[in-house]
């Protein structure tokens, strides 16, 4: 039976540190799941763990702890890239096999996908076969995991949540809420659901939901076809002191200013209760603090004000909102 899920949600354009929150969530180990949602070989998600920098796709936080970690329904996977993640997790020493699981629902990612995505020019996608693979399962001409993959690395999620035992669940989510299929700048998005609708429709009802932790950037960054990145001479100087280029693909990801307005959108939407806001000592380097509020650019001169200001919006303006935590990278709570 389920004890309590909490929900890391990504509120902009993905790659906010989103594994870096669920890493050190994980460290207490007071979960016993940690479930990846959405999503696929698009995700990547980078921690460090004892000083050594690990970058995953498919494969969720937890095992680097040792906690069941578990490839939801809502995910789509490629076995050929996940048993390469596998080996690579396991050079770290981490017991990997003994830990992960994919629920036999699961999409599979295959070959001719990949083929085909790589054509892709107008999203500007990741070119893992990922739009391809949820194509197919909504066409119900899609293969599930349960016909590709051996029994020992195969779960029912139902099964496991609901039997006698109490579980306690982190889900991880992939993406962000402007890339998501409906609430995004659709065609500029992924084919999932990166809300906390996600998390649910693994089979978790919002009953059982404790905490729904949004996270975001001092900034903004996105990834795609799309024209995002503003006129500005701080935005190169952003991109380079915050690695701004992608995890999975190594494109140089286009930078904007925090957008308030947006951000209070997708927590309401997500009914987010705790935000971080991951790596502001990248607009400290650069010492340029502003933000996008109903529309106008707001500037500030220094840290503290900017942290004031876009703390007492949030609070404000995000209904659902108890706490809003500022974290400089790497991720440090
Ligand atoms: P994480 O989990 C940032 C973007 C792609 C493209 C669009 C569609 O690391 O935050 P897709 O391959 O999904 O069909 O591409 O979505 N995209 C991401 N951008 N972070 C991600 O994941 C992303 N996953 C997909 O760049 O614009
Ligand atoms: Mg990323």
């Amino acid at each position: 039976m389920i004890d309590y899920a909490d929900v890391i949600v990504d509120l902009q354009a993905g790659d906010t540190g989103k594994g870096k929150v669920a890493h050190a969530k994980c460290k207490g180990k007071d979960y016993t799941h940690v479930v990846r949602y959405n999503g696929g070989g698009n995700a990547g998600h980078t921690i460090y763990h004892d000083g050594n920098k690990y970058v995953t796709h498919f494969i969720p936080i937890g095992v680097v702890y040792g906690i069941k970690s578990i490839i939801g329904l809502g995910c789509v996977v490629d076995p050929v890239k996940l048993e390469e993640e596998i080996k690579d997790l396991e050079k770290g020493g981490f017991d990997v096999r003994e830990n992960l699981f994919i629920d036999k629902r699961c999409h599979v990612i295959l070959p001719e996908y990949i083929e085909e995505d790589s054509k892709d020019t107008k999203i500007g996608t990741t070119k893992t076969g990922n739009g391809q693979a949820y194509r197919n399962k909504y066409n119900r001409t899609g293969v599930r995991a349960g016909e590709v993959f051996s029994e020992d690395m195969l779960i029912d999620m139902y099964e496991e949540f609901h039997g006698t035992e109490e579980v306690r669940i982190l889900f991880e989510g992939a993406q962000g809420f402007e890339l998501d299929i409906d609430f995004g700048d659709y065609p500029y998005v992924t084919s999932s659901h990166c809300t906390v609708g996600g998390a649910i429709l693994n089979g978790v009802a919002p009953q059982y939901l404790r905490d729904t932790i949004g996270i975001i950037k001092a900034y903004r960054t996105y990834v795609g076809a799309k024209d995002f990145e503003g006129d500005s001479e701080y935005f190169e100087l952003i991109r380079k002191a915050g690695g701004e280029f992608g995890a999975t693909t190594g494109r140089p990801r286009q930078i904007n200013w925090l957008d308030l307005d947006d951000v209070i959108k997708a927590s309401n939407i997500n009914g987010v209760n705790k935000m971080v806001v991951n790596k502001l000592d990248v607009l400290e380097d650069v010492n340029v603090f502003k933000c996008i509020y109903k529309d106008e650019e707001v500037n500030f001169d220094n840290s503290e004000n900017y942290i004031k200001f876009v703390t007492d919006i949030l609070m404000l303006s995000c209904a659902s909102l108890d706490e809003v935590v500022w974290s400089r990278s790497p991720y440090e709570i």
